[in-house]
């Protein structure tokens, strides 16, 4: 036994090495676990790597760790480097103009050709989702990062000033092949990971990518256009905020704010002017101009050209031939996240948000049942099935309200003509069944450990504002600028094909000082300030993880990545354990499997100035800024959050004494 490897415990810890695979220990370690001066005090019993190791991999094993995060909470004064606990350390993997092939020279991304964009990552890097190599493997140090390029900050990419629309064709172009999606490989090699240049898995997917559609609205006469004359394929994809991995190892990814490149719509139909007002698709220019080069983004000459955006995409990380499939039957809205979730009865479900002021949130859920051994089926599960929209109720409960052709107000009597009507007007299907109008609902996520459904509502500054709907026990502050996690039991017992639910709020944000704060009940002053939750995820334990979009300017204090436990004593203690770049929101997040390490996307560093202005740029100050993905690791490899990962410090110094 290594000096370095002995543990060491606090003086009330009763334990003795004799009971160390017993049940009465595995709860002991694991109560203790969870105690954050672990180490404090003085030391009287002193046992083996090795029975511990046992022991923490034996409650491991059984997923019954719910509260053991340990770290040193950061406090949020404003940075200009990222920063991570201590005992924690974080690098580059990739950012903007990485050249997915050896044979590219890189240059200065601002300085890139649209078809080295085409093979290079793209900007504004949002979701990231870890799948190991091989396929089906739980491979922690070799997998891929698949990545959404949400969209682009021409103002600080290019040398044009504040006016976006200012773009010369070449830079739409690049613009263009900047956003959607990339996929690499990547390699964990002496605790750094790369990417692996000229890896067959790399693939972008891009404004200019052709692609499937599938479902309910494929070839209906809204989907038809110029180049798309059957309505069944469709050009690019663009807005891609979060997504979600599915259990058959695909990607589904969320077009967002679709409606920011398409302008001057000049419709006639009642019908289409409807669903344009409804979408947000405006008659003045578009916010990126692109208009004034393809006429695909100009409404008024193809008017059917919006309708292919504000879908699901899948795609097939580990297969980059296949062609991605934009997915109707999920809906046409802003789509924040795609999750998954098999049932109880091997009915896949998915969870969206639309990331609008007092918008929707939903769920489908799938016709067929998931097959675990029938990958090349369980592909095309997300095209049959039924959509809902939620009514939450102000008692706790709620309804996942069908949304299907013919049924209740959904009937041409309504302006729907059929299923694809109701998919792409989504949002005024939603309207006419009474749905619940939220405070911006983001990412959704289940708890791997109970199966709860957590949802962040990022914030509403309109709610109760100039006429507009006031609070609610849903969204229960007006002009909500921090913004709320909501946790949903799904009925029957937590069956996700559910019809009913329970709800109750999680978290309410903002600094823990406001009374009008709540973190699940827990004492707040041990708790870190948070506001603006947006995408979130989980660890292994059912521990919840949330990155934040919006506090430099609500709370004064970067953005960051936070941690909470859902379950046990220390459910809703809240604490930071990270914070990012000026200008910066913080995405992502995801964690390799054996959770040593935590994925993040750093989106739009230095936004807020302009291109040329790099006093405080980042990662290299004097530099364009660039979007990147950073690893975060324990110095000692543990898992992120665990009490070993904590331990470094002490153990230094523990290990000098014992060396004397
Ligand atoms: Fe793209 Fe809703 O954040
Ligand atoms: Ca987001
Ligand atoms: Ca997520
Ligand atoms: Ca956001």
């Amino acid at each position: 036994m290594s000096k370095e490897k002995r543990m060491h415990y606090d003086s009330d810890l009763e334990v003795r090495s004799d009971s160390g695979t017993g049940a009465d220990f595995e709860k002991i370690v694991t109560r203790r676990l969870s105690r954050r001066n672990l180490l404090a005090g003085s030391f009287v019993a002193v046992f083996s790597a090795s029975s511990l190791g046992q022991a923490i991999g034996a409650v491991v094993d059984k997923r019954t760790i719910v509260d053991g995060l340990e770290f040193e909470p950061l406090v949020g004064i404003a940075g200009k480097e990222i920063r991570v606990p201590k005992g924690y350390e974080h690098h580059i993997v990739v950012g903007w103009g990485g050249s997915f092939d050896r044979s590219v020279v890189e240059v200065e991304p601002h300085l890139m050709s649209a078809k080295d964009q085409g093979r290079a990552f793209g900007y504004n890097n949002d979701f990231v989702g870890y799948l190991s190599l091989p396929l089906g493997t739980e491979n922690s140090s070799h997998g891929l990062l698949a990545v959404n390029h949400e969209y682009i900050n021409p103002e600080l990419m290019f040398d044009i000033g504040k006016d976006v629309r200012a773009v010369t064709c070449e830079q739409a172009d690049v613009c263009i092949e900047a956003v959607g999606m990339s996929v690499v490989e990547v390699k964990l090699i002496g605790g750094k990971w790369s990417i692996v240049k000229g890896s067959k898995f790399n693939q972008r997917y891009s404004g200019t990518t052709d692609m499937i559609l599938s479902g309910p609205a494929k070839g209906n006469d809204r989907m038809k256009t110029g180049r798309h004359k059957t309505g069944t394929t469709c050009t690019g994809t663009f807005s891609n905020c979060s997504a979600g991995k599915t259990p058959w190892g695909t990607v589904l990814s969320a077009e967002e704010n679709f409606q920011s490149m398409f302008g001057k719509a000049a419709y006639s139909d009642e019908k289409e002017i409807a669903s344009a007002k409804r979408y947000g698709i405006e008659s003045g220019p578009s916010e990126y101009g692109w208009e004034a080069h393809y006429s695909r983004f100009d409404v008024s000459h193809e008017p059917n050209e919006p309708n292919h955006f504000g879908w699901v995409v899948e795609i097939d990380p580990y297969d980059p031939e296949w062609t991605p499939r934009k997915r109707t039957s999920l809906g046409r809205f802003r789509h924040e996240a795609a999750t998954t979730h098999v049932a109880k009865s091997g009915h896949v479900v998915m969870y969206s948000g639309d990331d609008s002021r007092f918008e929707y949130v939903y769920k489908f859920v799938s016709q067929d049942r998931f097959d675990a051994k029938n990958r090349e089926k369980n592909r095309d599960l997300m095209d049959e099935g039924v959509l809902y929209v939620a009514k939450f109720n102000e008692d706790g409960t709620g309804e996942w309200l069908p949304l299907i052709f013919g049924h209740g107000p959904l009937t041409p009597a309504n302006g729907f003509e059929s299923q694809a009507d109701v998919v792409i007007d989504a949002r005024i299907a939603g309207d006419l069944l009474g749905a619940t109008k939220m405070d911006r609902p983001e990412d959704f996520e289940v708890n791997p450990i109970n199966e709860k459904v957590y949802v962040a509502c990022t914030n509403n500054t309109d709610r109760g504002k100039d006429g507009k709907e006031g609070l609610n026990k849903m969204n229960p502050r007006n002009e909500n600028k921090h913004g709320h996690i909501i946790e949903i039991v799904e009925g029957g017992g937590n069956d996700h094909t559910a019809t009913k639910f329970n709800w109750d709020l999680f978290l309410v944000c903002g600094d823990p000082d406001d009374e009008t704060t709540f973190y699940a009940g827990y004492p707040k002053e041990q708790v870190s300030p948070i506001s603006c939750p947006d995408n979130i995820c989980f660890d292994r334990y059912g521990n919840l993880w949330i990155a934040t979009d919006g506090q430099e300017k609500t709370l004064k204090i970067p953005d960051g990545f936070f941690a909470v436990p859902t379950e046990g004593s220390e459910r809703g203690k809240l604490r930071q354990f990270m914070s990012s770049v000026p200008g910066s929101e913080v995405c992502g997040p995801d964690f390799t499997p054996d959770g040593t390490t935590a994925f993040l996307a750093i989106q739009h560093p230095g936004e807020g100035t302009l291109f040329g202005e790099w006093e405080n740029s980042w990662p290299e100050p004097g530099k364009v800024a660039r979007p990147c993905v950073i690893a975060i690791r324990a110095e000692n490899g543990s898992p992120i959050g665990s009490a070993e990962a904590n331990q470094i410090e002490r153990r230094k110094v523990l290990g000098s004494l014992f060396d004397r």
